[in-house]
Protein backbone atom coordinates (compact mmCIF):
# COMPACT_ATOMS: atom_id res chain seq x y z
CA UNK A 1 0.00 0.00 0.00
CA UNK A 2 0.94 3.72 -0.52
CA UNK A 3 0.80 5.51 2.38
CA UNK A 4 0.89 9.43 3.66
CA UNK A 5 1.43 10.89 6.67
CA UNK A 6 0.48 14.85 7.32
CA UNK A 7 2.56 15.70 10.41
CA UNK A 8 5.91 14.31 11.67
CA UNK A 9 5.58 14.70 15.07
CA UNK A 10 6.16 12.01 17.11
CA UNK A 11 2.65 10.05 16.51
CA UNK A 12 3.20 10.86 12.76
CA UNK A 13 7.12 9.92 12.56
CA UNK A 14 6.73 6.69 14.52
CA UNK A 15 3.22 5.54 12.57
CA UNK A 16 5.07 6.27 9.26
CA UNK A 17 8.54 4.39 10.56
CA UNK A 18 6.32 1.27 11.45
CA UNK A 19 4.03 1.10 8.56
CA UNK A 20 7.28 1.30 6.48
CA UNK A 21 8.86 -1.44 8.70
CA UNK A 22 5.50 -3.44 7.93
CA UNK A 23 6.57 -3.59 3.96
CA UNK A 24 4.65 -0.31 2.97
CA UNK A 25 5.77 2.74 0.95
CA UNK A 26 5.43 5.92 3.37
CA UNK A 27 5.91 9.45 2.54
CA UNK A 28 5.83 11.33 5.65
CA UNK A 29 5.30 15.35 4.84
CA UNK A 30 5.69 18.24 7.03
CA UNK A 31 5.92 22.23 6.64
CA UNK A 32 9.24 22.30 8.71
CA UNK A 33 11.64 22.16 6.08
CA UNK A 34 14.61 22.25 9.11
CA UNK A 35 12.41 19.13 10.42
CA UNK A 36 12.63 17.32 6.97
CA UNK A 37 16.41 18.26 6.57
CA UNK A 38 17.20 16.50 9.55
CA UNK A 39 14.90 13.40 9.29
CA UNK A 40 16.46 13.05 5.60
CA UNK A 41 19.73 13.01 7.42
CA UNK A 42 18.97 10.48 9.98
CA UNK A 43 18.41 13.25 12.63
CA UNK A 44 15.31 12.78 15.08
CA UNK A 45 13.27 15.42 16.60
CA UNK A 46 12.44 13.19 19.38
CA UNK A 47 14.22 11.02 21.43
CA UNK A 48 12.47 7.33 21.28
CA UNK A 49 13.99 4.28 21.90
CA UNK A 50 14.64 2.32 18.45
CA UNK A 51 13.44 5.13 16.49
CA UNK A 52 16.45 6.28 14.97
CA UNK A 53 17.48 2.70 13.62
CA UNK A 54 14.00 1.86 12.72
CA UNK A 55 13.53 4.84 10.50
CA UNK A 56 16.95 4.50 8.99
CA UNK A 57 16.71 0.91 7.79
CA UNK A 58 13.41 2.07 6.16
CA UNK A 59 15.13 4.91 4.56
CA UNK A 60 17.79 2.69 3.24
CA UNK A 61 15.18 -0.04 1.65
CA UNK A 62 13.73 2.87 0.44
CA UNK A 63 9.87 2.46 1.74
CA UNK A 64 10.70 5.28 3.86
CA UNK A 65 10.46 9.25 2.22
CA UNK A 66 9.96 12.76 3.86
CA UNK A 67 9.13 15.55 2.18
CA UNK A 68 7.77 19.13 2.33
CA UNK A 69 5.60 18.72 -0.79
CA UNK A 70 2.22 17.23 0.42
CA UNK A 71 1.53 17.04 -3.56
CA UNK A 72 3.28 14.02 -4.90
CA UNK A 73 2.95 12.06 -1.65
CA UNK A 74 -0.95 12.38 -1.55
CA UNK A 75 -1.82 11.86 -4.74
CA UNK A 76 -0.17 8.36 -5.22
CA UNK A 77 -1.67 7.68 -1.51
CA UNK A 78 -4.35 4.48 -1.24
CA UNK A 79 -4.19 5.91 2.37
CA UNK A 80 -3.09 9.62 3.86
CA UNK A 81 -3.07 9.97 7.63
CA UNK A 82 -3.79 13.07 9.68
CA UNK A 83 -1.28 13.00 12.15
CA UNK A 84 -0.94 17.01 13.27
CA UNK A 85 -0.82 18.40 16.74
CA UNK A 86 -4.53 18.88 18.81
CA UNK A 87 -3.15 21.04 21.31
CA UNK A 88 -5.18 22.44 24.29
CA UNK A 89 -7.09 25.46 22.76
CA UNK A 90 -5.76 28.40 25.00
CA UNK A 91 -8.59 29.77 27.25
CA UNK A 92 -11.14 26.88 27.08
CA UNK A 93 -9.00 23.70 27.04
CA UNK A 94 -11.41 22.22 23.70
CA UNK A 95 -9.11 20.48 21.55
CA UNK A 96 -7.75 23.01 19.12
CA UNK A 97 -8.01 21.34 15.39
CA UNK A 98 -6.84 23.86 13.24
CA UNK A 99 -4.47 21.83 11.85
CA UNK A 100 -6.04 18.66 11.30
CA UNK A 101 -9.01 20.96 9.61
CA UNK A 102 -6.09 22.49 6.98
CA UNK A 103 -4.58 19.20 6.61
CA UNK A 104 -8.00 17.87 5.45
CA UNK A 105 -8.54 20.89 3.29
CA UNK A 106 -4.62 19.79 2.06
CA UNK A 107 -5.65 16.38 1.12
CA UNK A 108 -8.94 17.32 -0.17
CA UNK A 109 -7.05 19.71 -3.14
CA UNK A 110 -4.25 16.85 -3.67
CA UNK A 111 -5.80 13.72 -3.81
CA UNK A 112 -6.39 11.45 -6.67
CA UNK A 113 -8.76 8.32 -7.26
CA UNK A 114 -10.37 6.61 -4.13
CA UNK A 115 -8.37 7.96 -0.98
CA UNK A 116 -8.86 6.56 2.62
CA UNK A 117 -8.40 9.96 5.22
CA UNK A 118 -7.30 8.46 8.21
CA UNK A 119 -7.44 11.10 11.98
CA UNK A 120 -4.56 9.38 14.08
CA UNK A 121 -4.24 12.42 15.66
CA UNK A 122 -6.89 12.41 18.64
CA UNK A 123 -10.01 14.60 17.78
CA UNK A 124 -13.16 15.15 19.89
CA UNK A 125 -16.42 12.88 18.97
CA UNK A 126 -17.42 14.38 15.34
CA UNK A 127 -14.31 15.64 14.15
CA UNK A 128 -14.53 12.99 11.36
CA UNK A 129 -18.06 14.40 10.32
CA UNK A 130 -16.33 17.54 10.13
CA UNK A 131 -12.83 16.34 8.25
CA UNK A 132 -15.31 14.56 5.38
CA UNK A 133 -17.71 18.16 4.77
CA UNK A 134 -14.28 19.81 4.57
CA UNK A 135 -13.24 17.26 1.99
CA UNK A 136 -16.72 17.33 0.37
CA UNK A 137 -16.69 20.76 0.21
CA UNK A 138 -13.18 21.39 -1.25
CA UNK A 139 -13.38 18.77 -3.77
CA UNK A 140 -17.02 17.91 -4.48
CA UNK A 141 -15.99 15.24 -7.28
CA UNK A 142 -13.56 13.47 -4.90
CA UNK A 143 -13.90 9.41 -4.23
CA UNK A 144 -13.01 9.39 -0.33
CA UNK A 145 -13.52 7.65 2.89
CA UNK A 146 -12.59 9.59 5.93
CA UNK A 147 -11.60 6.74 9.01
CA UNK A 148 -11.15 7.12 12.86
CA UNK A 149 -8.12 5.17 13.61
CA UNK A 150 -6.36 6.52 16.95
CA UNK A 151 -3.12 5.67 18.48
CA UNK A 152 -2.51 4.10 21.48
CA UNK A 153 1.29 4.32 21.15
CA UNK A 154 3.23 5.41 25.07
CA UNK A 155 6.14 7.26 24.84
CA UNK A 156 9.23 5.54 25.69
CA UNK A 157 7.62 1.79 24.24
CA UNK A 158 5.93 3.05 20.76
CA UNK A 159 7.06 1.12 18.38
CA UNK A 160 6.77 -1.78 20.62
CA UNK A 161 3.06 -0.48 20.96
CA UNK A 162 2.38 -0.52 17.30
CA UNK A 163 3.81 -3.34 16.40
CA UNK A 164 2.49 -5.80 19.10
CA UNK A 165 -0.47 -3.62 20.29
CA UNK A 166 -3.37 -5.23 22.25
CA UNK A 167 -5.65 -4.06 19.94
CA UNK A 168 -6.58 -2.07 16.81
CA UNK A 169 -9.38 -0.10 16.97
CA UNK A 170 -10.80 1.09 13.44
CA UNK A 171 -13.83 3.54 13.18
CA UNK A 172 -15.98 3.35 9.50
CA UNK A 173 -19.19 2.03 7.67
CA UNK A 174 -17.19 2.06 4.52
CA UNK A 175 -16.50 -1.55 3.14
CA UNK A 176 -13.53 -0.52 0.66
CA UNK A 177 -12.00 1.84 3.61
CA UNK A 178 -12.62 -1.45 5.62
CA UNK A 179 -10.51 -3.24 3.18
CA UNK A 180 -7.26 -0.87 2.81
CA UNK A 181 -7.46 -0.06 6.93
CA UNK A 182 -7.23 -4.50 6.89
CA UNK A 183 -4.51 -4.73 4.19
CA UNK A 184 -2.68 -2.08 6.29
CA UNK A 185 -2.77 -4.08 9.41
CA UNK A 186 -2.20 -7.29 7.59
CA UNK A 187 1.14 -8.12 9.67
CA UNK A 188 -0.60 -7.94 12.82
CA UNK A 189 -3.21 -10.43 12.14
CA UNK A 190 -0.31 -12.81 12.34
CA UNK A 191 0.05 -12.49 16.08
CA UNK A 192 -3.81 -12.19 15.72
CA UNK A 193 -3.66 -8.84 17.32
CA UNK A 194 -8.12 -7.77 17.90
CA UNK A 195 -8.96 -5.31 15.26
CA UNK A 196 -12.06 -3.59 16.56
CA UNK A 197 -14.04 -1.97 13.42
CA UNK A 198 -17.06 0.20 14.96
CA UNK A 199 -18.35 3.35 13.56
CA UNK A 200 -16.13 6.14 13.49
CA UNK A 201 -17.63 8.18 15.96
CA UNK A 202 -17.49 5.39 18.75
CA UNK A 203 -13.67 4.90 17.92
CA UNK A 204 -13.26 8.73 18.49
CA UNK A 205 -14.71 8.44 21.99
CA UNK A 206 -12.82 5.13 22.39
CA UNK A 207 -9.62 7.05 22.02
CA UNK A 208 -10.32 9.68 24.54
CA UNK A 209 -12.84 6.73 27.10
CA UNK A 210 -8.97 4.72 27.39
CA UNK A 211 -6.61 7.81 28.22
CA UNK A 212 -9.54 9.28 30.90
CA UNK A 213 -10.11 5.63 32.21
CA UNK A 214 -6.07 4.80 32.68
CA UNK A 215 -6.17 8.62 34.19
CA UNK A 216 -8.60 7.49 36.54
CA UNK A 217 -7.07 4.48 37.18
CA UNK A 218 -3.37 6.35 38.28
CA UNK A 219 -4.91 9.41 40.29
CA UNK A 220 -7.16 6.15 41.96
CA UNK A 221 -3.90 4.48 43.06
CA UNK A 222 -2.61 7.73 44.38
CA UNK A 223 -5.01 8.21 46.46
CA UNK A 224 -5.04 5.16 48.38
CA UNK A 225 -0.95 5.86 48.65
CA UNK A 226 -2.20 8.77 50.47
CA UNK A 227 -4.40 6.87 52.51
CA UNK A 228 -1.65 4.36 52.60
CA UNK A 229 0.39 6.37 54.54
CA UNK A 230 -1.62 8.01 57.09
CA UNK A 231 -3.33 4.29 58.34
CA UNK A 232 0.15 2.44 57.79
CA UNK A 233 -0.02 0.22 55.08
CA UNK A 234 1.53 -0.47 51.49
CA UNK A 235 0.37 0.52 48.41
CA UNK A 236 2.18 -1.54 46.33
CA UNK A 237 1.29 -4.52 48.08
CA UNK A 238 -2.64 -2.96 47.47
CA UNK A 239 -1.58 -2.29 43.85
CA UNK A 240 -0.87 -6.29 43.82
CA UNK A 241 -3.05 -7.25 45.67
CA UNK A 242 -5.93 -5.38 43.69
CA UNK A 243 -3.92 -6.04 40.21
CA UNK A 244 -4.60 -9.67 40.58
CA UNK A 245 -7.90 -9.72 40.19
CA UNK A 246 -8.77 -9.98 36.42
CA UNK A 247 -11.24 -7.34 36.62
CA UNK A 248 -8.86 -4.93 37.97
CA UNK A 249 -5.47 -5.60 35.96
CA UNK A 250 -2.25 -5.28 37.08
CA UNK A 251 -0.90 -2.27 34.31
CA UNK A 252 -1.26 1.69 35.39
CA UNK A 253 -1.55 1.17 39.32
CA UNK A 254 2.40 2.63 39.96
CA UNK A 255 1.55 5.42 42.76
CA UNK A 256 3.95 8.85 41.75
CA UNK A 257 4.08 12.21 42.00
CA UNK A 258 0.90 12.70 39.44
CA UNK A 259 0.49 11.56 35.85
CA UNK A 260 1.94 14.39 33.06
CA UNK A 261 2.87 14.06 29.44
CA UNK A 262 1.42 15.42 26.03
CA UNK A 263 -1.58 12.97 26.37
CA UNK A 264 -3.51 12.43 29.58
CA UNK A 265 -3.64 16.42 30.72
CA UNK A 266 -5.13 17.45 27.10
CA UNK A 267 -7.00 14.63 26.95
CA UNK A 268 -9.07 14.50 30.03
CA UNK A 269 -9.73 18.05 29.80
CA UNK A 270 -10.82 17.44 26.31
CA UNK A 271 -13.08 14.70 27.08
CA UNK A 272 -14.81 16.78 30.04
CA UNK A 273 -15.42 19.87 27.97
CA UNK A 274 -17.21 17.60 25.10
CA UNK A 275 -19.20 15.95 27.97
CA UNK A 276 -20.20 19.11 29.42
CA UNK A 277 -21.27 20.78 26.02
CA UNK A 278 -23.41 17.85 25.23
CA UNK A 279 -24.84 18.11 28.74
CA UNK A 280 -23.33 14.57 29.60
CA UNK A 281 -20.91 15.46 32.38
CA UNK A 282 -18.29 12.90 33.34
CA UNK A 283 -17.61 13.96 36.91
CA UNK A 284 -15.30 11.51 37.80
CA UNK A 285 -12.51 12.94 35.50
CA UNK A 286 -13.33 16.05 36.34
CA UNK A 287 -12.02 15.26 39.94
CA UNK A 288 -9.65 13.50 39.08
CA UNK A 289 -8.30 16.39 36.52
CA UNK A 290 -8.61 18.84 39.83
CA UNK A 291 -6.71 16.14 42.41
CA UNK A 292 -4.16 15.27 39.58
CA UNK A 293 -3.04 18.85 39.39
CA UNK A 294 -3.37 19.40 43.32
CA UNK A 295 -0.98 15.96 43.69
CA UNK A 296 1.52 17.58 41.54
CA UNK A 297 1.73 20.83 43.63
CA UNK A 298 1.55 18.72 47.21
CA UNK A 299 4.67 17.23 45.85
CA UNK A 300 6.94 20.37 46.82
CA UNK A 301 5.34 20.11 50.17
CA UNK A 302 6.14 16.28 50.96
CA UNK A 303 9.99 17.11 49.97
CA UNK A 304 10.25 20.09 52.57
CA UNK A 305 8.22 17.78 55.37
CA UNK A 306 11.26 15.35 54.83
CA UNK A 307 13.51 18.05 55.19
CA UNK A 308 12.40 19.22 58.23
CA UNK A 309 10.19 22.47 56.87
CA UNK A 310 12.85 24.36 55.98
CA UNK A 311 14.36 24.02 52.75
CA UNK A 312 16.34 28.06 52.32
CA UNK A 313 19.41 27.46 51.76
CA UNK A 314 19.45 23.91 51.41
CA UNK A 315 20.82 22.39 48.07
CA UNK A 316 18.36 19.63 46.61
CA UNK A 317 19.72 17.07 44.21
CA UNK A 318 16.58 15.95 42.03
CA UNK A 319 17.05 13.32 39.24
CA UNK A 320 14.61 13.21 36.73
CA UNK A 321 12.97 15.98 35.13
CA UNK A 322 10.45 14.41 32.19
CA UNK A 323 7.38 13.29 32.71
CA UNK A 324 8.28 9.75 32.98
CA UNK A 325 11.39 7.43 31.19
CA UNK A 326 12.60 6.98 28.17
CA UNK A 327 11.52 10.42 27.03
CA UNK A 328 12.69 13.70 26.47
CA UNK A 329 9.04 15.07 26.92
CA UNK A 330 8.74 17.69 29.27
CA UNK A 331 5.44 18.79 28.73
CA UNK A 332 2.77 19.13 31.92
CA UNK A 333 5.89 16.78 33.84
CA UNK A 334 5.30 16.76 37.98
CA UNK A 335 9.24 18.53 37.56
CA UNK A 336 7.65 21.67 36.22
CA UNK A 337 5.59 21.98 39.26
CA UNK A 338 7.82 20.43 42.04
CA UNK A 339 10.79 22.12 41.18
CA UNK A 340 9.55 25.65 40.97
CA UNK A 341 7.66 25.31 44.49
CA UNK A 342 10.98 24.32 46.02
CA UNK A 343 12.97 27.00 44.48
CA UNK A 344 10.28 29.05 45.89
CA UNK A 345 10.58 27.63 49.22
CA UNK A 346 14.59 29.07 48.89
CA UNK A 347 16.24 25.82 47.77
CA UNK A 348 18.85 25.52 45.70
CA UNK A 349 18.02 22.78 42.50
CA UNK A 350 20.81 20.90 40.89
CA UNK A 351 19.01 18.45 38.46
CA UNK A 352 20.19 15.83 35.96
CA UNK A 353 18.20 13.85 33.47
CA UNK A 354 19.47 11.52 30.78
CA UNK A 355 17.43 12.95 28.10
CA UNK A 356 15.10 15.87 29.00
CA UNK A 357 17.94 18.68 30.20
CA UNK A 358 17.58 20.53 27.29
CA UNK A 359 14.48 20.94 26.95
CA UNK A 360 13.94 21.22 30.69
CA UNK A 361 16.36 24.25 30.39
CA UNK A 362 13.86 26.53 28.28
CA UNK A 363 10.92 25.54 30.95
CA UNK A 364 12.96 25.89 34.02
CA UNK A 365 15.10 28.75 35.57
CA UNK A 366 18.31 28.65 37.52
CA UNK A 367 18.25 24.96 37.96
CA UNK A 368 22.33 23.90 37.63
CA UNK A 369 22.24 20.95 35.35
CA UNK A 370 24.75 17.82 36.57
CA UNK A 371 26.33 15.32 33.94
CA UNK A 372 25.78 12.62 35.93
CA UNK A 373 22.98 11.16 38.71
CA UNK A 374 26.49 11.40 40.62
CA UNK A 375 27.44 14.51 40.01
CA UNK A 376 24.19 16.24 40.60
CA UNK A 377 23.73 14.80 44.56
CA UNK A 378 26.67 15.73 45.16
CA UNK A 379 26.99 17.98 48.08
CA UNK A 380 23.28 18.19 48.31
CA UNK A 381 21.34 18.04 51.80
CA UNK A 382 18.36 15.63 49.63
CA UNK A 383 18.14 13.95 46.97
CA UNK A 384 14.55 13.49 45.20
CA UNK A 385 13.88 11.12 42.48
CA UNK A 386 11.17 11.98 40.22
CA UNK A 387 11.43 10.48 37.20
CA UNK A 388 11.72 6.35 37.28
CA UNK A 389 14.64 6.43 34.59
CA UNK A 390 15.80 2.51 34.48
CA UNK A 391 19.73 3.68 35.39
CA UNK A 392 18.32 5.79 38.79
CA UNK A 393 17.41 2.02 39.90
CA UNK A 394 20.28 0.42 41.22
CA UNK A 395 22.76 3.70 41.75
CA UNK A 396 25.37 3.02 44.28
CA UNK A 397 23.69 3.99 47.51
CA UNK A 398 27.15 3.76 49.46
CA UNK A 399 28.65 6.65 46.83
CA UNK A 400 25.81 8.92 47.34
CA UNK A 401 25.38 9.04 50.35
CA UNK A 402 29.08 9.57 51.03
CA UNK A 403 29.25 12.44 48.19
CA UNK A 404 25.98 14.45 50.30
CA UNK A 405 26.10 16.60 52.76
CA UNK A 406 22.75 15.44 54.08
CA UNK A 407 21.21 12.10 54.16
CA UNK A 408 17.12 13.14 53.09
CA UNK A 409 16.41 10.49 49.95
CA UNK A 410 12.69 11.22 48.21
CA UNK A 411 11.62 8.65 46.48
CA UNK A 412 8.50 9.91 44.27
CA UNK A 413 8.33 6.76 42.06
CA UNK A 414 9.05 3.71 45.07
CA UNK A 415 12.74 2.99 42.95
CA UNK A 416 13.85 2.02 46.42
CA UNK A 417 13.52 -0.45 48.98
CA UNK A 418 13.20 1.30 51.80
CA UNK A 419 14.62 -0.85 54.17
CA UNK A 420 17.73 -0.86 51.83
CA UNK A 421 17.63 3.12 51.77
CA UNK A 422 17.41 2.82 55.85
CA UNK A 423 20.42 0.27 56.01
CA UNK A 424 22.57 2.53 53.82
CA UNK A 425 21.58 5.90 56.23
CA UNK A 426 19.56 7.30 54.28
CA UNK A 427 16.17 9.27 56.25
CA UNK A 428 13.69 7.82 53.14
CA UNK A 429 10.65 9.08 51.84
CA UNK A 430 8.39 7.08 49.41
CA UNK A 431 5.07 7.11 48.14
CA UNK A 432 2.24 5.52 50.18
CA UNK A 433 4.97 3.00 51.78
CA UNK A 434 5.81 2.21 55.59
CA UNK A 435 9.10 4.72 56.67
CA UNK A 436 11.45 2.16 58.00
C1 LIG B 1 -0.54 7.64 27.00
C2 LIG B 1 -1.23 6.28 26.85
O1 LIG B 1 -0.66 5.32 27.74
C3 LIG B 1 -1.12 5.78 25.41
O2 LIG B 1 -1.85 4.57 25.26
C4 LIG B 1 -1.70 6.85 24.48
O3 LIG B 1 -1.61 6.46 23.12
C5 LIG B 1 -0.94 8.14 24.68
O4 LIG B 1 -1.07 8.55 26.05
C6 LIG B 1 -1.53 9.17 23.74
O5 LIG B 1 -2.70 9.52 23.89
O6 LIG B 1 -0.85 9.55 22.77
P1 LIG B 1 1.99 8.45 27.39
O7 LIG B 1 1.40 9.78 27.72
O8 LIG B 1 3.13 8.37 26.45
O9 LIG B 1 0.86 7.46 26.79
O10 LIG B 1 2.53 7.81 28.74
P2 LIG B 1 2.01 6.78 29.85
O11 LIG B 1 2.98 5.67 29.93
O12 LIG B 1 0.61 6.44 29.66
O13 LIG B 1 2.17 7.67 31.18
C7 LIG B 1 1.38 8.85 31.39
C8 LIG B 1 1.62 9.40 32.76
O14 LIG B 1 1.09 8.53 33.76
C9 LIG B 1 3.08 9.57 33.13
O15 LIG B 1 3.25 10.78 33.82
C10 LIG B 1 3.38 8.38 34.02
O16 LIG B 1 4.44 8.61 34.90
C11 LIG B 1 2.06 8.25 34.74
N1 LIG B 1 1.83 6.89 35.26
C12 LIG B 1 1.65 5.84 34.43
C13 LIG B 1 1.77 6.69 36.63
O17 LIG B 1 1.94 7.65 37.45
N2 LIG B 1 1.53 5.43 37.11
C14 LIG B 1 1.34 4.37 36.29
O18 LIG B 1 1.12 3.26 36.80
C15 LIG B 1 1.40 4.57 34.92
Amino acid sequence: MRVAIIGTGYVGLVSGACFADFGHTVTCVDKDEGKIEKLKNGIMPIYEPGLDNLVASNVKEERLFFTTDAKEAIKNADAVFIAVGTPSRRGDGHADLSYVYGAAEEIAQLMDGFTVVVTKSTVPVGTGDEVEEIIRRTRPDADFAVVSNPEFLREGAAIKDFKIPDRVVVGTDDERAKQVMKELYRPLFLNETPILFTTRRTSELIKYAANAFLAVKITFINEMADLCEKVGANVQEVSRGIGLDGRIGAKFLNAGPGYGGSCFPKDTLALTKTANDYGSPVRIVDTVIEVNADRKKAMADKVIAAMGGDVSGKTIGVLGLAFKQNTDDMRDAPSLDIVPALQKAGARIVAFDPEAMKEASHLLKDVEFAGSAYAAVDGADAIVIITEWDQFRALDLNRIKTAMKGNVLVDLRNIYHPDDAAKHGFAYTSIGRPVS
